[in-house]
């Protein structure tokens, strides 16, 4: 008889280790199903708040409510065994107040098991931060181009395109490690401060559209799929899924419209 290992789930505290090291692999998932075929190939799947726009038609992350990320939260962790989970606050779940951010993201763990938040924002949720670490919720940050404050940033710009922008950014990257956080996503931040930022801190850079020093990378799946109808210019598209998933729907169509669908193969005989 053979007996089946129990598959070991990455940690937060294994990202953090390899600082320097191996480059970390990410990408989002909100679906069982994409989750698995990701597992193995990934160190940890981010339920980002994107999915408002790519599962829900939303114009921009702002209007996603926490039991959203909640319900895809707990279907990424029924698909993926051995990828670290990160999941997503949404806006206005967490900026109020940390006791705020502490309740919302302890129902995010007890409800979906995921090992991990991840929060926008840099030196202004230090204290947030830290209040989520002392009390048991490991925290990814994200600063740079952070699409919750689009509003605020005026659209969805690059950061540090000129050198007078870098101090801040390089004070939000240490105020985020100083707080605790396990790594930092880098959005958007023009490539050599993003290489700087990640030479500056002991904690992995994880960027999007920012360098390739970084400590690892993420996209959005269906953008790197091919799936999304616009996507970023830092994306590069390693699949043409859409294409596919448009072509096989006509074929079935025009089955159906002549008759030829379901063929014998596809039925069921009776039993006499
Ligand atoms: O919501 C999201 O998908 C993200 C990543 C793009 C980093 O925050």
């Amino acid at each position: 008889m053979s007996v089946q290992k129990p598959v070991r789930r990455v940690t937060a505290p294994d990202i953090t280790a390899r600082k320097g090291g191996e480059p970390i692999v990410s990408l989002t998932a909100y679906h069982a199903h994409t989750a698995a075929l990701a597992d193995e190939h990934v160190d940890f799947l981010l339920v980002g708040d994107s999915l408002g726009m790519v599962m829900h038609g939303f114009e921009s992350t702002l209007p996603v409510p926490l039991d959203y990320m909640i319900m895809h939260g707990r279907a990424v962790m029924r698909g993926a065994k051995r990828a670290l989970i990160v999941v997503d606050m949404p806006f206005g779940s967490y900026e109020e107040s940390p006791s705020q951010a502490f309740r919302n993201a302890a129902r995010v763990i007890k409800e979906t098991e995921c090992g991990a938040i991840k929060l926008e924002g840099g030196a202004r949720m230090a204290e947030t931060i830290h209040y989520l670490t002392e009390r048991g919720i490991p925290v990814m940050a994200h600063i740079g181009l952070t699409p919750q404050s689009f509003n605020v940033m005026g659209g969805f710009k690059t950061q540090g395109r000129t050198r007078d922008q870098w101090q801040v950014l390089e004070d939000d990257a240490v105020a985020v490690t100083q707080a605790g956080a396990f790594s930092c996503v880098l959005e958007a931040i023009a490539e050599p401060l993003a290489a700087k930022i990640t030479k500056a801190i002991p904690i992995p850079t994880i960027g999007i559209g920012a360098s390739a020093q970084c400590d690892g990378q993420i996209l959005v799946m269906e953008d790197m799929l091919g799936l999304s109808p616009r996507v970023p210019k830092f994306v590069k598209e390693f699949g043409n899924i859409g294409t596919a998933i448009e072509g096989a729907i006509k074929a079935y169509s025009s089955e159906v419209r002549a008759r030829n669908f379901p063929a014998d193969e596809h039925t069921y005989e009776v039993k006499d």
